[in-house]
């Protein structure tokens, strides 16, 4: 195996979901490189519908955790007590003390007008987490449940949408990473269902 795809097969096996952090703050030089990255990400035809807002400052932090939890409060009013059980054991219900907490936030926010603006936002976002991996810190991919409140109290223009809010800083979570598929079990070959491991 050459030495860059060990090295990402490290960071991809080692990276996991942090919903806690210390108080330690990352550095702006950091969180700026990660994103130096996420800039190099594809998109279709190469609009580059993706925007950031690196927010470090208390005030700002409070509003968008208010604005997130009137939406999650809206949503888990909707949800089954079995639903809102699985999600209490993984760690989720409609607080999120993590959106003041944490550090660092970094929103992602896709250009509703390019082509494909989702899956090349997203893309994005799956570099910029294996990048935070890479410089030694830690995230959570939240998907805020109505992020038009998020939006609206961040004052961004409504042909914008929020896809998600990174908590970023250094990991207070000692929870394992959760198991994954093996490539057994996922890959086929030449037709659907015929397992290449099986040949
Ligand atoms: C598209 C997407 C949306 C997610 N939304 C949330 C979310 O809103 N809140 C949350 O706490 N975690 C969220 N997660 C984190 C997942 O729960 C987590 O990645 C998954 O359970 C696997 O755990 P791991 O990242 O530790 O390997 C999201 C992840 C993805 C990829």
């Amino acid at each position: 195996m050459v030495q860059i795809n060990k090295m990402l097969i490290e960071l991809a096996e080692k990276r996991k979901t942090t919903r806690k952090f210390t108080q330690e703050k990352p550095s702006l030089k950091k969180i700026l490189d990660v994103l130096e990255i996420a800039r190099h990400a594809p998109s279709g035809s190469n609009k580059q519908p993706w925007r950031f807002i690196v927010i470090n400052d208390s005030k700002v932090k409070a509003l968008i955790r208010e604005a997130s939890e009137k939406g999650e409060k809206k949503f888990y009013k909707t949800i089954s007590k079995k639903r809102r059980l699985a999600y209490k054991a993984m760690g989720n219900t409609w607080q999120k003390p993590m959106l003041e907490k944490a550090p660092i936030l970094v929103a992602v926010i896709s250009d509703t007008k390019a082509p494909n603006y989702r899956p090349s936002v997203w893309l994005s976002i799956g570099y910029i987490i294996l990048s935070i991996e890479a410089a030694g810190l830690s995230t959570v991919t939240y998907t805020p449940s109505d992020p038009d409140i998020v939006r609206k109290a961040l004052e961004i223009p409504d042909f914008f949408q929020i896809e998600t809010i990174l908590p970023i800083g250094f990991s207070a979570d000692p929870k394992r990473k959760k198991p994954r598929k093996s490539l057994n079990e996922l890959v086929f070959k030449n037709q659907w269902n015929k397992l290449l491991a099986k040949q």
